[in-house]
């Protein structure tokens, strides 16, 4: 076993076969966790974070799972009790966001966006605490919010909408399950450079005022938000629940309408 501050855990990271999740993941490992390795879409990414995570001496399992969907919820909790004998962390990562006019948003296009960011960690956490409570063992859940759980981003209402739903799901689950000892918190990132920002990263005229409002001058890395999630799982953070820790460079005390 490795003597990490992660040692003897296993991990669940949603969405983990890129950007912020392939990170936390492979930075679990690091830390020690063994890891359930989760993609809808891309197989290959999961295999490159799966492929980390051997190279460090640590165990990770790939689970196709679309978080959409109840049944695949409970599918992804149950193959790491399979496989990998118990789930001591979930972090719900998996996310999508649509940008439109509000007028223009479509009934699938908002069903994606709340299906994925805000069902999905709702019926994946209440998989997991069911596993936990059968087996009387604590957790941790960390869900990658965003700043957008609480400052607005004008034509991204549904993500604004979902967010906004799980930073209440977090608050409300930090306090059913506190006597259980199961911890919840969010994180909540900025602008991080990940494939969700590609459009961003790629328009200048976008990106220069972006970053002209975040007080620390740049876009933040996956490890900057990968650091986070390993203290808030680890036992340092054991009396750490019902929060939001932003990842942000300082953005959200910055916002000016664009
Ligand atoms: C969104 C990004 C956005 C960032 C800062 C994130 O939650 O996914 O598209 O650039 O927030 O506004």
């Amino acid at each position: 076993m490795s003597d990490g501050k992660l040692a003897g855990k296993v991990a669940l990271v949603t969405g983990s076969s890129s950007g912020i999740g392939q990170g936390i993941a492979i930075r679990m490992a690091k830390d020690g966790a063994d890891v359930v390795v989760n993609y809808s879409g891309h197989i290959e990414g999961a295999q490159e974070t799966q492929s980390q995570i051997q190279a460090l001496g640590r165990k990770a399992i790939i689970v196709h799972a679309d978080v959409s969907k109840v049944a695949d919820c409970q599918a992804v909790v149950q193959a790491g009790w399979d496989q990998l004998g118990k789930v001591d962390i979930l972090v719900n990562n998996a996310g999508v966001e649509k940008g439109s006019e509000f007028v223009d948003v479509t009934e699938a296009d908002y069903d994606l966006v709340l299906d994925i960011n805000l069902k999905g960690p709702f019926f994946t956490t209440q998989a997991f605490v069911k596993h936990l409570l059968d087996a009387k063992l604590p957790g941790r859940v960390l869900n990658i919010s965003s700043v957008h759980e609480d400052m607005v981003f004008p034509h991204f209402a549904s993500y604004c909408a979902s967010k906004g739903g799980i930073r209440m799901l977090m608050r409300d689950l930090a306090v059913e399950l506190g006597p259980k000892n199961i911890t919840v918190n969010n994180i909540a990132p900025g602008a991080i450079i990940t494939p969700i920002n590609k459009s961003l990263l790629d328009d200048k005229a976008k990106l220069d005022p972006l970053l002209a409002n975040i007080p620390l001058g740049r876009m933040g890395t996956v490890d900057d938000v990968a650091a986070l999630a390993c203290f808030l799982a680890s036992d340092d953070a054991a009396y750490v629940t019902g929060s939001t820790y932003f990842v942000d460079g300082g953005l959200i005390r910055n916002y000016h309408e664009q």
